[in-house]
Order: structure tokens, then sequence, then C-alpha cells
């Protein structure tokens, strides 16, 4: 099974501060860190290890699409090297003219546990022709195809999901409706066989839980076959708009400290994809939403994304 995962790739440098800091403040962070971001490589770094423990069949492939600096440039290779060899790069859109990578500085408060993330990315974003280029050739290996989406830059993303039901109408769709305030996200949620909410965007249209946002985002979605909104400490939840099937499971984190919560979404996402994905239907509708909660709550506990199970 191919799963081509289309979103931007950071270099995340992490501050660990006792707690987040006011305007103009002077503040001692206690740890300093490193390493690879993005929501989607995020993602696939955790799949890619959820896979070397089966069922992994030679056509499975992980692939990235994102806009990166230069192949020869250093950051580049360490994006290369940090994904290993489970997540191929070869369909990734390299801008030869920059070498600065998008990046991040994110400050995690010891006391609450939030991580509040300030952005730099100066690489232009992909086109829909920079899309269909890099997609075609798959239509050659599979008819059945997974793409998944961060859902940024909405409008190219919306052109690029039209020209995968055209030129891939097996394929299955699913979109992160993440950002809060970005325009053009319901949009997307809206051509979309797959829909993940996330506590922010939720919150930040009115909705006071899981359950409420998905069960009023279920009208708004013509498309949809699934519908998940994970909520933080409240855990997660998922509705089937066309069964009307609904779950809610608790967070898995209780009694155990948060220790990183940077990526807890998208090892969510990484533990649906596993389920719907792989595990097709071996695992019912609750379990597919109890397993990506379960890694969700397994990685709050520890550092980075490394051994996970
Ligand atoms: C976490 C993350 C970070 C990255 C940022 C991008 O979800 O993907 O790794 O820096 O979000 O928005």
């Amino acid at each position: 099974m191919t799963l081509v995962a289309i979103g931007a790739c950071y270099l995340d440098t992490i501050l660990t501060a006792p707690y987040y800091p006011g305007e103009d403040e002077k503040l001692r962070a206690s740890r300093i860190s490193r390493r690879r971001g993005g929501n989607c490589p995020n993602t696939l770094e955790v799949l890619g290890q959820l896979l070397q423990y089966g069922p992994f069949s030679a056509e499975s492939s992980l692939n990235l699409i994102a806009v990166l600096p230069s192949k020869s440039s250093v950051p580049c290779q360490q994006i290369q090297s940090s994904l290993g060899n489970m997540v191929r790069l070869d369909r990734c859109i390299y801008r030869e003219r920059f070498s600065e990578p998008a990046s991040s500085y994110i400050i995690t408060s010891q006391t609450t546990g939030s991580r509040t993330i300030v952005n730099y990315n100066e690489l232009p974003e992909m086109t829909r022709t920079e899309f269909a280029t890099a997609v075609e050739p798959l239509r050659a290996v599979t008819d059945r195809p997974w793409f998944h989406f961060e859902g940024r830059a909405p409008d190219v993303t919306l052109e690029c999901i039209r020209y995968l039901r055209e030129y891939f109408p097996g394929a299955e769709i699913s979109v992160e409706v993440e950002k809060p305030g970005r325009p053009g996200l319901r949009e997307l949620a809206d051509v979309a066989d797959v829909v993940i909410y996330s506590k922010g965007w939720a919150q930040s249209n009115g909705y006071t839980s899981a359950e409420d946002c998905l069960r009023d985002q279920s009208l708004k979605t013509s498309q949809a076959s699934l519908l998940c909104c994970t909520w933080g400490s409240d855990g997660a939840a998922a509705l089937e708009p066309k069964t009307g099937n609904f779950a809610h499971v608790p967070a898995h984190t209780e009694g155990v400290g948060v220790v990183d919560t940077i990526g807890a979404g998208d090892t969510f996402n990484a533990g649906l994809l596993y389920g719907l994905i792989y595990r097709g239907r071996d695992w019912g509708f609750r379990k597919k939403l109890e397993f990506a909660n379960l890694i969700a709550g397994l990685k709050v506990t520890q550092e980075g994304f490394t051994d996970l199970q």
C-alpha cells in the first residue's frame, strides 16, 4: 500500500523552560534540543516504526512530498538522515536556490506542558503542477494510493485534491484541519474522505468538545466517511457520518508525567492512518481510534518519536 503525505518539513529548536515567559522577560531554559519536525514528516517517522512490526509488504511505501532546500545543503542532508530508509523523499520538491530550511523555535513550559511555536519558512510553496509531476509516476504503480495532506496552503491543496479525484479515482484522501484561523480549511474538509480536526481549530470555531465539533462538522462535510477530533488531555473522538458510529476515548496520560507534547497530534495521525491503511477491516472503528489515541498518549510521555512501541 502506498501512502503519500504532503506537508512542510521543519528543523525544530526546542527550549525547555520552567514556565512560558512574559514579553520582554529574560528566562533561563533548562534544556535545548534540535530535531527534524513538521507534521507529515513526524507522522511518517512514527508510521515507519509501526510498519517494521507488520503488516509490511514489499509494495508498502511511505512517501513525503515537502518543499525542501537545495539537495546538497546540510539541512537537507539532516532531514534525509532523520527519516532513515523507511520514508522516500524522491518525490520532494527541492528549491535549489535556497539553503535555509523551514525552521521552528519552540518553547515548552514545564509548568503547563504547553508548546509555543514560532515558525520561519522562506521556501516558496508547492504548486499544483509540481504536485502533479511528483505523483504522476504513481499511476503506473498503484491504483489505490492514500494521500494525506497537512492542510496548509488550502488553495493549492484544493487544486491538488481535484487533480487526484480526476487522475487517481481510487485514491483515499485524508486532511488535517489543524491551524486555527487558516482560511480555506473547511473547503478542504468538504472534499476529503477522512478529516482530522485539532482542538485548537475546533475551539477557535466555537466548539467546546470533540463530540460537539464532530457532530456539527458532519453536517458540513459532504464526502467524508470518517471524522476525528483530538482534544489533548480529554482524549479523542471519531464519528462515521454515513453509519452514525461515534466513539470517544480518554487520554492515555493520566498518572504519567507529560514530557513532550510536540507532535502529539502528528503521532495520533500516524496511529489512525496505520489502522485505516494497514489494518483495514481487521480492526473495527473503535479499535482504530483507541490505537491512535494510545500511541499519541505514549508519545507525550517521552522525548521525541523514537521507540514508541
Ligand atoms: C509539531 C510540528 C513541529 C513543527 C511545527 C510546524 O506538530 O510539526 O515539528 O515545527 O509543528 O508547524
